[in-house]
């Protein structure tokens, strides 16, 4: 059975209104897969449990959860996390000498993976009497929860994870693996949707904002990369999926952002001079 279009719809309205995500058509067959399980829990149909969705706050975070995509590895495409061992942070700890504090935003976090693959990074690299932070947000409760605990099946650990960074950083947890609480406590999680305001974030040395433009349309994808400027510190850096460009950014805009090419990663500055 696959959901009907009218229910169908009425879960990519939901979906875009709660998270800017685009479910296009012909994804029913993901919808249903998706809140089946959830149905079958509150004990009704698909197309009865969507009819509820506007009404009950708590089953449309629920839903929310389940219609987030949420794939991530660690060390997603190993270049850019290269890049940033070898290129980005030589750079930034010469900018930030003075503070010797470095602000890491992972701004789509899903389960995890990428803010700790770049603490696994900065307990390597970071100079001795160095602080810093990684704050982890996303739309899903459910990521943030997972990134909280930190804890990870025996197939994720497999997804990019060298066995060196496995026994340094992981401790056995029954069926799991647990990240060690030396790479937890520089890691803070916040819920946040990017399509609306970021207050009292600060501003940040590196922003990941990968694999999550992606989902959203041109307009609210500019809208991100518009509010997302003045977060970046002036010395400091965004870096995007390896699919995602900024090509198609209007003028003003484009303005605003300055492309670096680093090997085969392409990387994004604060243009100097552009407003904020
Ligand atoms: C495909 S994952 C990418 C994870 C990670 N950045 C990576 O590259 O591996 C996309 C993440 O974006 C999140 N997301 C979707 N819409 C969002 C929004 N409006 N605001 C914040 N996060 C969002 C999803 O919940 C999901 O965890």
């Amino acid at each position: 059975m696959t959901t009907a279009t009218d229910t169908y719809e009425s879960v990519s309205a939901l979906v875009r209104r709660e998270t800017s995500m685009i479910y296009d058509a012909g994804k029913e067959y993901l919808v249903e897969a998706r809140l089946r399980p959830l149905a079958a829990a509150a004990g009704c149909t698909v197309d009865e449990y969507v009819k509820r969705l506007p009404i009950d706050p708590v089953e449309r975070r629920k839903a929310m959860d389940a219609l987030t995509i949420n794939e991530t590895s660690w060390f997603r495409d190993h270049a850019p996390y290269q890049v940033f061992s070898d290129v980005l942070l030589p750079r930034l700890l010469e900018a930030r000498a003075a503070t010797r504090h470095l602000r890491i935003w992972s701004a789509a976090c899903s389960s995890g993976q990428e803010a700790y693959s770049l603490a696994m990074l900065l307990d390597q690299h970071l100079p001795a009497g160095w602080t810093h932070e990684i704050v982890a947000t996303d739309v899903s409760t459910a990521m943030l929860e997972r990134v909280r605990n930190a804890r990870y099946s025996a197939v994720e650990v497999n997804r990019g994870l060298p066995a060196t960074a496995l026994v340094r950083y992981f401790a056995r947890a029954g069926n799991e693996w647990e990240i060690v609480p030396r790479l937890r406590e520089h890691v803070s999680t916040r819920h946040l949707n990017l399509a609306a305001p970021y207050d009292g974030l600060g501003s940040f040395d590196l922003i990941m904002l990968r694999n999550v433009l992606i989902y959203f349309d041109q307009e609210t994808k500019h809208d991100i990369l518009r509010r997302m400027r003045p977060m970046v510190a002036p010395h400091g850096y965004l870096m995007l999926g390896s699919s995602e460009t900024t090509l198609d950014l209007p003028p003003d805009l484009a303005a605003q952002w300055r492309r670096e090419q680093e090997g085969r990663v392409q990387v994004h500055r604060p243009a100097t001079g552009a407003l904020t």
